[in-house]
């Protein structure tokens, strides 16, 4: 998701935001549709694909497709053998998500899941442990998305979770406010990151907030 663009922003959009044409057009097609503000930007999408190549990831779920682009931009850091389950409530996002990007040869490591992505993440428990965790869709249920992946992450695996500054409303200065329990279950799942010494974390402080881990 996107908020107000600073000078710093717009430079690092500039320079390490680079887009090729499968990426921009995924970009126009959510900004056609309106919901550009609830996708990846480019510079995060960058982070996530950085953290995955560098931390060599395989095997990858992806809570949150919307169009794809954040799953592409994951897809593309995986070996040629690598994997990507990424879930969405909406089957019609993931159809589009698959047409616009049918001709990025990345495209064939992506297996997508329709429907309530804690049913698919049940179903998930069989391909268990995942290299890494990318949690990117209702707020609310960002603790069981994390519960979930304290048991199927596996050792030396990547958390990484969109959002989590939760639009500035953790820290107290909040664009908009979130419902209170977004707000609580945010605050919640940022401190057990941090504290619950299951993982090495931080949170990546981009626009939006990236919390990551690194399962111990
Ligand atoms: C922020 S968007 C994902 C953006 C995407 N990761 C990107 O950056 O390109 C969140 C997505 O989560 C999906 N979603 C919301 N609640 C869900 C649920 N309970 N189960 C599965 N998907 C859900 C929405 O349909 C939406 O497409």
């Amino acid at each position: 998701m996107r908020t107000k663009e600073t000078a710093k922003s717009l430079y690092l959009k500039q320079v390490f935001s680079k887009e090729d044409d499968i990426l921009r057009s995924i970009r126009n097609h959510s900004e056609k549709e309106n919901v550009s503000y609830m996708q990846i930007s480019a510079y995060e999408g960058g982070i996530v694909h950085f953290l995955s190549k560098a931390l060599q990831v395989k095997k990858v779920v992806e809570i949150g497709t919307l169009y794809g682009y954040s799953s592409l931009m994951i897809a593309r850091a995986l070996p040629e053998d690598g994997q990507l389950f990424t879930l969405d409530i909406e089957q019609k996002s993931q159809e589009k998500a698959k047409a616009l990007m049918q001709e990025d040869p990345s495209a064939a490591k992506i297996h997508f899941l329709p429907g309530s992505a804690l049913e698919s993440l049940e179903k998930l428990k069989a391909e268990a442990p995942f290299d890494m965790i990318f949690i990117d869709a209702d707020k609310g249920a960002y603790l069981d998305y994390l519960h979930w992946s304290n048991k199927y992450l596996k050792s030396g695996g990547l958390l990484v979770a969109d959002n989590t500054f939760l639009f500035g409303a953790v820290y107290g200065e909040p664009e908009k406010e979130p419902s209170e329990k977004a707000l609580s279950v945010m605050k919640q799942f940022n401190k057990e990151v941090a504290t619950s010494g299951l993982y090495n974390s931080t949170l990546i402080p981009t626009a939006e907030g990236l919390t990551v881990g690194i399962k111990k």
